[in-house]
């Protein structure tokens, strides 16, 4: 029997979805391509905001047709939107057509539950965030080439008063070093180049396994040495980081790492104080421009970028401008830029002071403006230097060209054969954009 998924989100999500890919081929089923070929049909949904909920709707009503084309196809349905406990009510109700509803920590369970599905059970619904009895190591069938994405921990403690996470994904829990660094091993064997570990949380790795009696557990920094450390491994990578836990400290040591120096993504979520204390972030601009101060000390070429939220409850035009001027400031080389949505359940979601959607959406608009210039100027600094590019693929606009990444994480579109593919190669810049590179 045949498997599709169909994968919603971030990169959480995406390793997810190559787990899933992974627990199923073990238990005998093979993947495919399309959706009308499969027997089963699996969607990784994300709740993070109101857009991707829409989209990841619309998706599982077109679904019936799937259904309804095929009768015996099965229908599962996992991730974090189904945690949201409403929703899996929802879906409980008025999707008759889905055959299996599973939360993120239950997804290891899923050929268990085709079975009983194909037996005639009728609807399963498996929800909990608790991650406890979620297993250290699993399998995965990694999509990614040269990147191999790495689960360092689970969950969420941090409760920012805007996010959906920490109520979806549970408490936070980080996986023994041994099991990580297995996992890194493996890909380095299978040629990956790149490591990206993933957490919601990286810089407060090992806290748990400390305050469980493990005192000498490992902190993220020593994750980073031990990965950087395997034979092959080129880059190592992190998402995403907290500024609160991020110390001056770490930004030390990780100027010592060539694989990890060059590039630093640092969600700043707002440039205003005020708004930074209402979002519960746990650090003032002051403490940001520190870390970001000491990272262009140490390692003066490095990349850094961010995520920013507009339009957080009670953010007022004189709290935007003060956003803007810091975000100028610290001059990034990128931005994610998002609308702030209100998240039923969190407590950003009840706080009075919501700004209209006309004025987020200008606001959008002011800062990828500002933010724009900023990388643009940023990207025309690379022109003439010679940059070390992992090269990930043909490109997607143009086949015949290649894309890559320098050590700063920059996309670069450059010339090159197939060969190229995997490889570490050496370019000359000749151009720049907003949001990418060229050595053309
Ligand atoms: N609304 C808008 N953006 C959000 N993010 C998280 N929750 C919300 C929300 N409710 C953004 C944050 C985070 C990124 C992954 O998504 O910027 O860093
Ligand atoms: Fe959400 Fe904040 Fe946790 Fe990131 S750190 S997942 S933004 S609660």
């Amino acid at each position: 029997m045949k498997f599709y998924i169909k994968t919603f989100g971030c990169q959480m999500n995406e390793h997810d979805s190559e787990i899933i890919a992974g627990v199923l081929q073990q238990a005998g089923y093979q993947p495919c391509g399309e959706l009308d070929a499969a027997d089963i049909i699996v969607v990784n949904t994300c709740c993070i905001r109101e857009s991707a909920e829409n989209k990841i709707w619309g998706y599982i009503g077109n679904l019936k047709n799937a259904k309804y084309k095929k009768p015996g196809v099965i229908i599962a349905v996992l991730g974090c939107m189904t945690q949201q406990t409403t929703i899996g009510d929802a879906l409980k109700r008025y999707g008759s057509h889905i055959d299996i509803v599973l939360g993120t920590y239950q997804q290891h369970r899923l050929p268990e539950y085709i079975t009983r599905a194909l037996a005639g059970s009728g609807q399963i619904v498996d929800i909990s965030e608790d991650n406890r009895d979620f297993p250290d190591e699993l399998p995965a069938v990694r999509v990614g080439g040269v990147t191999a994405q790495v689960n360092i921990s689970y969950g969420c403690n941090n409760f920012c008063s805007y996010c959906i996470v920490p109520y979806v994904r549970g408490r936070e829990r980080s996986r023994s070093l041994n099991a990580i660094l297995a996992e890194i091993r493996e890909a380095a064997a299978a040629g990956c180049k790149e490591i990206m570990l993933l957490g919601q949380n990286v810089n407060s790795y090992g806290k748990d396994l400390r305050k469980a009696g493990q005192t000498d557990a490992p902190d993220f920094a020593a994750v980073l040495k031990a990965a950087c450390a395997v034979p092959g491994i080129e880059r190592v990578r992190y998402m995403s980081s907290h500024p609160r836990d991020f110390s001056p400290e770490l930004v030390d040591e990780i100027s010592l790492l060539p694989q990890v120096r060059a590039y630093y993504h640092l969600p700043l979520q707002s440039g205003c104080n005020k708004t930074l204390r209402a979002m519960n972030r746990g650090y003032d601009t002051a403490r940001y421009a520190e870390i970001i101060d000491r990272i262009r000390a140490k390692t003066p070429a490095a990349a850094v970028t961010t995520d920013i939220i507009v339009g957080f409850p009670g953010e007022t035009e004189e709290d935007f401008r003060a956003s803007l001027d810091f975000i100028a400031r610290c001059r990034f080389d990128a931005a994610y830029t998002f609308i702030y949505s209100p998240r039923s359940g969190t407590p950003a979601a009840k706080m009075a002071e919501q700004v209209p959607l006309a004025v987020k959406k200008a606001r959008l608009q002011r800062l990828t403006t500002l933010q724009n210039q900023i990388s643009l100027a940023k990207n025309q600094a690379y022109i003439g230097q010679t940059v070390r590019v992992l090269v990930e693929g043909p490109s997607k606009n143009n086949p015949e060209l290649l894309t890559g990444r320098t050590e700063s994480n920059k996309i670069v579109i450059l010339r090159g054969g197939a060969e190229l593919i995997n490889q570490i190669t050496a370019v000359e810049i000749t151009g720049a954009k907003t949001w990418h590179l060229e050595a053309l």
